[in-house]
C-alpha cells in the first residue's frame, strides 16, 4: 500500500534521509520513532507527495507518487488522512467550521446540510458537539484539539491510510490514553492503515503491529515489539534507554496478553 524504496532526501545542501525503505500493507499500523530532527515528519511529507526524494522512490497503491500528475496527486490524497504535529487547527474558525472544511471549500452543500456530518463526526472523536462545535479551538484542551484534528482529516478524505504527526505530544496521560484509543479505534474498526510517527516512545507500544526506529535520516530498526526490546543495536539501545522501564512493563503485559 505505501513502500518508499531506497528513498535519499536532501532539503537543498541537508542531507535528511539516507537510503530508507520500508513497506506497510493494508490494515497494518506502524510506528515510526526516532529523536526530534531525524526525519520522521519529513517521511509523512514524502508519502502525501509534498516532497520528493533525490534519489529511490515512493510508492503508493502501486504508483510512483512523484511521476504522477498534479491532479492523480490530489486523487491519492484524498485516501490519505494527516493529522499534522499540533492538530494544526484553523485558530480563526469555530470548531466546527474546522472539521466541516473540506466539506465548506468542495462541495455545494449548505452548512445546514454539513452540520449534521461534523456533529456526528464530532460524536465519533468523543466529543460532545452541542458544547463544542460552536467554540474556537484556544477554547478547548489539546486532547480535545487533538481529537479536532482527527475528525477533520476523517470528514475531508475517505482515508484508507491515516498518517499522524507526534499525536500525543504536549498531552496529560489521560488525553493520551483517549488520542491512542481512537487512533486504534479507527485502525481497527475502520481497517485503516497506520503510520504514527512519535519521540514519546512509551505511548506507541500499544498501537502498532511494527516499528521502526530512524536515527540521523537512517532507519535502524524495523520489526515486532519483542525484537525492539532484544535489539543489541547501539543506536536502537541508545534511544530506547530513557524509557526502559515504561518499556518492560508495557513489553511484558502485551506478551501477557499474547498479542505476538
Ligand atoms: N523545510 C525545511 N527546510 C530545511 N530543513 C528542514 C526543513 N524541514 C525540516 N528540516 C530539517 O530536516 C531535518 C529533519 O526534520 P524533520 O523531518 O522535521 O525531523 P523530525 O520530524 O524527526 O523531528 C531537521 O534537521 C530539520 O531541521
Ligand atoms: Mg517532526
Amino acid at each position: 500500500m505505501i513502500e518508499l524504496q531506497n528513498v535519499s532526501f536532501s532539503y537543498g545542501e541537508k542531507p535528511v534521509l539516507r537510503d530508507v525503505s520500508f513497506k506497510l500493507e493494508q490494515d497494518e499500523s506502524v510506528v515510526i520513532m526516532g529523536p526530534s530532527g531525524s526525519g520522521k515528519s519529513t517521511i509523512l511529507r514524502l508519502i502525501l507527495g509534498l516532497q520528493c526524494p533525490q534519489y529511490g522512490q515512493v510508492i503508493i497503491d502501486g504508483r510512483n507518487i512523484c511521476a504522477m500528475r498534479e491532479r492523480d496527486k490530489q486523487e491519492i490524497r484524498k485516501s490519505i488522512g494527516m493529522v499534522f504535529q499540533d492538530g494544526a487547527l484553523f485558530d480563526s474558525m469555530t470548531v466546527g467550521e474546522n472539521v466541516g472544511y473540506y466539506l465548506i471549500e468542495h462541495t455545494d452543500r449548505t452548512w445546514e446540510e454539513i452540520e449534521g456530518s461534523v456533529r456526528q463526526m464530532l460524536g465519533f472523536v468523543g466529543l460532545d458537539a452541542d458544547d463544542i462545535i460552536d467554540k474556537l479551538p484556544e477554547q478547548l484542551s489539546g486532547g480535545m484539539q487533538r481529537r479536532v484534528a482527527i475528525g477533520r482529516a476523517l470528514l475531508s478524505t475517505d482515508p484508507k491510510i491515516m498518517l499522524y504527526d507526534e499525536p500525543t505530544t504536549g498531552l496529560d496521560p489521560q488525553s493520551t490514553e483517549n488520542v491512542l484509543e481512537l487512533i486504534n479505534k479507527l485502525t481497527h474498526e475502520r481497517s485503516i492503515s497506520t503510520i504514527v510517527v512519535t519521540h514519546q516512545i512509551a505511548d506507541a507500544f500499544n498501537i502498532a503491529d511494527r516499528f521502526i526506529v530512524i536515527h540521523a535520516g537512517e532507519k535502524v530498526f524495523d520489526g515486532n515489539l519483542k525484537e525492539l526490546r532484544d535489539s543489541t543495536d547501539e543506536r536502537v539501545a541508545g534511544f530506547l534507554a530513557p524509557f526502559r522501564n515504561s518499556f518492560t512493563g508495557v513489553a511484558e503485559r502485551d506478551f501477557l496478553n499474547t498479542r505476538h
